[in-house]
């Protein structure tokens, strides 16, 4: 199953796909996380791509495509894979579909979640995630025992940087200018879900199921 998970910032999509990985192991390719480890390692690509970042802006076409072709072309996503945060404008999605083609594949669903753009600034501005296994908390859906460590390996958890009001307020404007048409996008080719995100994460992850297992 080869899937696109659609939808704005902190609407939950690597929350279900934390889910999706433990109920059906696929890779799971994160634009988001693979910019954020660049960042962390002080890599070219990372001191390239931070200051997009933190200003709540997109890494340029060209950066991004190339990190998820060459991930894509790797053995373990044979099987299918969950992308998360990409494509994100219409030349990342025209690019996925050449990449995919030459793969002799295609996008089996597009799955955008839907939340009201107060809950999510609630939601992002109380994020924390673990610096070790990446783990993606709530302070209020889903809180640590300690609002510090994580539950599950005892890592650090952190607020990331560009999950200040402001700079969500502008992810969000990215959101609805450039990736938002996608929805189109993907409808006009018969594979788009539209859910509902403002729920529980059980319960939104059970219509994933219905989308994945048919
Ligand atoms: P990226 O990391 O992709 O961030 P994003 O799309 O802004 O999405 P988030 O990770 O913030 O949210 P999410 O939807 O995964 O929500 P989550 O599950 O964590 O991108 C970051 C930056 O990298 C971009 O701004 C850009 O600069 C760059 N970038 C990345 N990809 C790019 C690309 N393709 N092109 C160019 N630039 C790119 O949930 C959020 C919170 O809500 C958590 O606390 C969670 O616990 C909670 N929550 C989740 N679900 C629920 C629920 N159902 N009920 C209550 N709480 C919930």
């Amino acid at each position: 199953m080869n899937v696109v998970l659609l939808g704005a910032p902190g609407a939950g999509k690597g929350t279900q796909a934390e889910k999706m990985i433990e109920a059906w192991g696929l890779p799971h390719i994160s634009t988001g996380d693979i910019l954020r480890k660049a960042v962390a390692d002080g890599t070219p690509l990372g001191v390239q791509a931070k200051t997009y970042m933190d200003a709540g802006e997109l890494v340029p076409d060209l950066v991004v495509i190339g990190l998820v072709k060459s991930r894509l072309e790797e053995p373990d996503a044979e099987k299918g894979f969950i992308l998360d945060g990409f494509p994100r404008t219409g030349e990342q999605a025209e690019a996925l579909d050449r990449e995919l083609a030459s793969l002799g594949r295609t996008i089996d669903a597009a799955i955008s979640i839907d939340v009201d753009r107060d809950v999510i600034v609630k939601r992002l501005t109380s994020r924390r995630t673990c610096r070790s296994c990446g783990k993606i908390y709530s302070l209020l859906a889903d809180p640590p025992a300690d609002p510090a460590v994580c539950d599950v390996c005892g890592g650090e958890l952190y607020q990331r940087d560009d999950d200040t009001e402001a700079t969500v307020r502008n992810r969000l404007a990215v959101y609805d200018r450039s990736t938002a048409p996608l929805v189109d996008y993907y409808r006009s080719k018969g594979v788009l879900h539209v859910l509902d995100g403002d729920r529980p994460v059980d319960e939104v992850f059970a219509d994933v199921r219905r989308i994945v297992e048919g």
